[in-house]
């Protein structure tokens, strides 16, 4: 297997994700686990990667690993925070560099087993790092080179010891799985075999779960129209019957054909029936003068919370809350020691500590693009495979400042226009999200003669595949212009739009 140890990167699993569909075994682990973990497990580990993390080398507690690593005689890639640690363990040094977040062009200056099978001499890879490797450790060489960065990629090949200090594990890295591939086949000399999702056994595993709390043990859960929430009901739907009880919360903060759309699904593809409640009052109430992100989440979690609980005290035998957590949900929101927190995301963060309930997670180490598959394979209408991501706390972190209800209807007819204008023209379907943000900001503009010092409306619109990178949609002009023209005009109190240009990373998707 090949062994990865999480530094802290939002991305660590990623790498994970790749090499298990490269399809070698692997484990990720914490560095101070290594060492032990390696001894014990001598024949089965044979290679290692040092995961990106969010420290510098420098800080105080930044997390390190024993050099006693190095002593296994086993091949080595470091990525970024991994390659400055590996560098400076081995006599090279790392200084702050300059930063780098989004796109870069590598240039490949050397031949190397890494690169294998790889035509080009030039291609797009992703950085995001403030440190860089000034000087190559004794006995490596440079393989490749980005403007701002000597030291893009290095290896000692006599000590199978390796150095990127871009992220291959992002599908915005061209060539990024073949490198991994190359290291994981080529240098570590991997058996590989191919990985299939089995829906039999998560259900069965479902089903274990939850009657590990007793053979009557009752879920209740919620059925937001998201294909991860779709999913996991299906799922335990299947895995449960009727023990299954799905909610539909209507807090006014949701898309508005979600409601519709959930109910029939579950009733023809789970045979259950969700339980739709009007929650309008209470989210609105609860988030009067909020204007804190991370306060808005929590209160939308808490607010959900409540609610689940609520209801499963009206039934006998609630043990378990259905969530649709995905792995990159998991990540976002300190899924891991080393991680640093980025959001509270409402179904993993902002829950508070004593809840009644237990977990039911089962999407949990899956990714989106896994959870569309298992969908598929579910038979479920090619329209729910294709619904966009729409986060927990809905519209509220689309709506910056004060969410109310007048805004909240603002939000969604702005968001309505932005989805009709990509159907009309083909889009909506290409892109991974696309929604507009009240931005809160002012601007003075002329509207039939009178001055208006209205709302900015910002529209993003992005491209993703694993959610960890994105890059903002290049839209044809005259469908930037229509989105914009029918917002100004149809959108009360707007006096602007503007289209957000900034790449993930280092911009989040959502603004809140
Ligand atoms: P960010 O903004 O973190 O978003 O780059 C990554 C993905 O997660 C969605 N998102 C959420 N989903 N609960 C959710 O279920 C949340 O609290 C939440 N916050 C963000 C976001 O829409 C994007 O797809």
């Amino acid at each position: 297997m090949i062994l990865i140890l999480d530094f802290g990167s939002q991305t660590t699993h990623l790498i994970g994700r790749r090499i298990r569909d490269i399809g070698s075994e692997v484990k990720i682990i914490l560095p101070e686990e290594a060492i032990d973990f390696i001894k014990s497990h001598r024949n089965k580990v044979s290679g290692i990667i040092l995961s990106g993390g969010p420290a510098s080398i420098y800080e105080k507690d930044s997390p390190q690993v024993s050099k006693r690593i190095f002593s296994f005689n086993l091949p080595i890639l470091g990525i970024c925070y991994g390659w400055q640690l590996m560098a400076h363990y081995l006599g090279g040094k790392v200084v702050k560099g300059k930063a780098e977040y989004g796109p870069a062009k590598l240039r490949l200056l050397s031949n190397s087993v890494l690169f294998s099978g790889i035509k080009k001499k030039e291609f797009a890879v992703w950085m995001s790092h403030g440190d860089e490797v000034v000087k190559l450790p004794p006995g490596f060489r440079y393989l490749a080179s980005t403007a701002a960065v000597k030291s893009a990629a290095a290896e000692n090949s006599q000590k199978k010891l390796f150095g990127l200090q871009f992220h291959p594990e992002v599908r915005h890295s061209q060539y990024g799985e073949k490198l991994l591939a190359n290291f994981v086949t080529k240098v570590c000399r991997e058996k590989l075999s191919q990985r299939t999702i089995k829906i039999k056994e998560i259900i069965q595993e479902i089903k274990r779960e939850v009657e590990s709390e007793g053979k009557e043990a009752k879920v209740v859960g919620g059925a937001s129209g998201g294909i991860d929430s779709t999913v996991a009901g299906i799922l335990t739907a299947k895995a449960i019957g009727k023990r299954f009880l799905p909610l539909f919360c209507d807090n006014g903060l949701m898309r508005k054909e979600a409601k519709e759309n959930v109910v029939e699904i579950f009733k023809k593809f789970g045979s259950v029936n969700v339980k739709v409640l009007n929650c309008r009052q209470k989210f609105f109430r609860s988030l009067k003068g909020v204007v804190d992100p991370e306060e808005k989440r929590k209160i939308i979690g808490r607010l959900y919370v409540d609610f689940f609980e609520k209801e499963a005290k009206k039934t006998e035998g609630v043990k378990f809350l259905l969530q649709g957590t995905i792995y990159s949900d998991a990540i976002e929101s300190k899924g891991s020691k080393h991680a640093s927190k980025i959001k509270s995301h409402h179904n993993v963060g902002g829950l508070p500590e004593k809840m009644n309930l237990r977990l039911l997670e089962p999407l949990r180490n899956f990714y989106k693009d896994e959870v569309r598959k298992i969908g598929r394979k579910l038979g479920l209408p090619k329209e729910v495979i294709q619904t966009q991501p729409f986060p927990g706390p809905g519209y509220a972190i689309r709506i910056l400042g004060e969410v109310n209800k007048k805004r909240a209807e603002k939000e969604r007819l702005a968001d309505e226009i932005v989805m009709d204008v990509l159907k009309k023209h083909g889009w909506y379907e290409k892109v991974f999200q696309s929604f507009a943000v009240l931005t809160g900001a002012r601007s003075t503009a002329v509207k039939g003669d009178a001055r208006l010092y209205g709302e900015v409306v910002a529209v993003r619109i992005y491209g993703s595949s694993d959610i960890m990178t994105a890059n903002w949609t290049h839209l044809p002009y005259e469908v930037l212009q229509e989105i914009s023209s029918r917002i100004v005009s149809e959108v009360p109190d707007v006096s602007r739009v503007v289209y957000d240009i900034t790449t993930k990373p280092p911009a989040t998707m959502e603004w809140e």
